[in-house]
């Protein structure tokens, strides 16, 4: 017979698969869009792990960035022809299993250069630590043609986001912001009122709250944060209900 907590944990597993609709056509819809010169897809093509993986374009000239094509490269190459794009970047926000998945093929069809962070290119060749072991799919990823580190900023067109080292979840996490159009794109560092994970290999707390203390939340709190899981938020938001700020 189960007992009390198992059946609400049930019922709230139902509720929660009913509340998520994964789409290929699920994109982000934030009153300012029209404003910005940078256009934000979001795809959910890894349906168990519900990982965003995003497509980011210049408007005017439709130079692109993949940020963690985490499956499905078909699907997301489609995407990219569908909508007249030129794919410039292949961008890993960090090395896990659930962002790189599709690395491999992406680059295949498109010439796209791959990007990372230093502290997490390692993880992109082995199973083992990018955690693919895990889900019994071994997972390796090209060697990436750019390394990206604290500071740089990547351009495509008339636009570039600016790579902001945050240690933490890895190592080698980054996020990238968008300072024209204030917008972060924020990996598995900060999510909507929630945190990456830290108890997982390289992971580390202390550094991974220094990230979004001592950096995420020092960005204007207009700021539109676009996470690596789960729904989208700003960093006025994140101030306010996030548990970080209890630590
Ligand atoms: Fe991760």
């Amino acid at each position: 017979m189960l007992g009390i907590s198992a059946m609400i944990e049930g019922v709230y597993r139902i509720v929660k698969k009913r509340e998520i609709k994964p789409s290929i056509k699920d994109d982000c819809s934030y009153p300012h869009e029209k404003s910005m010169s940078i256009i934000v897809k979001r795809y959910i093509l890894l349906e168990n792990y519900q990982t965003n993986s995003y497509l980011v374009w210049n408007k005017s000239d439709k130079t692109a960035l993949a940020i963690d094509p985490a499956a499905k490269p078909n699907k997301l190459f489609s995407e990219i022809n569908k909508m007249g794009l030129k794919l410039k970047y292949i961008v890993n926000t960090h090395g896990h299993a659930d962002h790189i998945g599709a690395n491999r093929k992406m680059q295949e069809l498109t010439d796209a250069e791959i990007c990372i962070h230093p502290e997490d290119k390692e993880l992109l060749f082995h199973p083992e630590k990018n955690l693919s072991t895990f889900i019994a799919v071994e997972i390796n990823s090209p060697p990436p043609g750019l390394l990206l580190h604290d500071g740089d900023k990547i351009s495509f067109g008339n636009d570039e986001l600016k790579i902001i080292h945050t240690p933490g979840h890895s190592k080698g996490s980054i996020c990238l912001y968008g300072e024209g159009d204030n917008i972060l794109f924020s990996g598995d560092t900060l999510f909507f009122e929630g945190l990456g994970r830290t108890d997982l290999p390289g992971s580390n707390q202390t550094d991974l709250l220094q990230s979004i203390n001592g950096k995420l939340f020092k960005l204007p709190e207009k700021t539109k944060v676009y996470p690596g899981h789960g729904g989208f938020t700003s960093i006025k938001h994140e101030k306010q209900y996030n548990p970080v700020t209890l630590f």
